[in-house]
């Protein structure tokens, strides 16, 4: 218990160390960025990294307008720029709405940084599956995605970033999360193709797997005995945290990652890596 607090303060204060470095550096300033789901959990995370990193976000949001409002606070709190906006995806006609509710608040033109994080979580063996359970984890993490760029690429400039936020569970069989699963490993094979058609604009397009993070869709980690078990499946012992996605996010928004197209990051901290 007492090494893990010590791991705990030590990660703290190794956060704030790199939120000060990312503070001198402003390496997105003049970009606009849009994540979706961006009002909690991962998405906050890389709303307020990029923001950190001189970008003004777009926090997109489905229902939760407190949690919104809150990320945009902290972001100005911080100095950063952002604004907030509601659509609910996985419905019929979701892209088209998000980008009209998208249009009304951004007051500037075109868009650099696409990050498609919104998602929800799908439990189930095969034969637990409804075809109604199936078909809303599909229209939330994998359709939603895909007519999110059809539908913003007008917007996104050349030279532009698209992230996808994916999941490990396409690397290591889980197969209490069968839908999901595929959702995911449908959003990576768009990724890879995507890639390849928007590579003559400068966009880059590229997938992120986090492994298991600590947020609101694992209501179960409030049991220790569970987030312990959870946190043994990475080779460093922990369960991730938000930041450890949203540092590799950045990476990939940046100019730095200008030659990096078609990949899928893992962000698991080595889960499933061996026995
Ligand atoms: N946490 C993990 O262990 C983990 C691991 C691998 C991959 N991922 C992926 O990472 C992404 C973020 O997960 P998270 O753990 O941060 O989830 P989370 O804490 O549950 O947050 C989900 C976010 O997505 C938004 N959202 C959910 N359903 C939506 C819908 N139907 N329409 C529009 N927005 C919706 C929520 O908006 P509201 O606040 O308005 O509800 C919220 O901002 C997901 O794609 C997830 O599959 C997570």
């Amino acid at each position: 218990m007492e090494r893990q607090e010590r791991q705990e303060r030590q990660e703290r204060q190794e956060r704030r160390e790199r939120q000060e470095r990312r503070e001198r550096q402003g390496r997105l300033t003049g970009r606009t960025a849009l994540v979706t789901g961006g009002s909690r959990g991962i998405g906050r995370a890389i709303a307020l990294r990029l923001a950190a990193d001189g970008a003004r976000v777009a926090v997109h949001y489905a229902a939760n307008e407190t949690a919104a409002k809150e990320t945009v606070a902290a972001i100005e709190a911080a100095g950063g720029s952002a604004f907030s906006f509601r659509t609910e995806l996985g419905v019929p006609g979701d892209a088209d709405a998000l980008w009209q509710a998208f249009d009304e608040q951004h007051t500037g033109d075109g868009l650099d940084i696409l990050v498609n994080n919104a998602g929800i979580a799908g439990p189930g063996l095969i034969h637990e599956v409804s075809e109604a359970d199936y078909d809303k984890v599909f229209a939330v993490n994998a359709k939603a995605p895909f007519f999110i760029i059809q539908k913003g690429l007008d917007r996104l400039r050349d030279g532009g970033r698209i992230i996808n936020i994916s999941s490990g569970v396409t690397k290591v069989a889980f197969p209490g999360m069968t839908s999901y699963a595929a959702s995911k490993g449908a959003v990576e094979v768009l990724t890879l193709t995507l890639a390849q058609t928007l590579g003559s604009r400068g966009i880059t397009v590229n997938a992120v797997s986090p492994g298991t993070i600590e947020t609101d869709i694992h209501p179960w980690m409030a049991d220790p005995a569970a987030k312990a078990h959870a946190a043994g499946f990475s080779v460093f012992d922990r369960v991730g945290q938000p930041d450890d996605v949203a540092d590799v996010v950045a990476f990939l928004a940046s100019d730095d990652a200008r030659w990096v197209t078609g990949q899928n990051i893992d962000a698991s901290g080595g889960s499933g890596l061996g026995v």
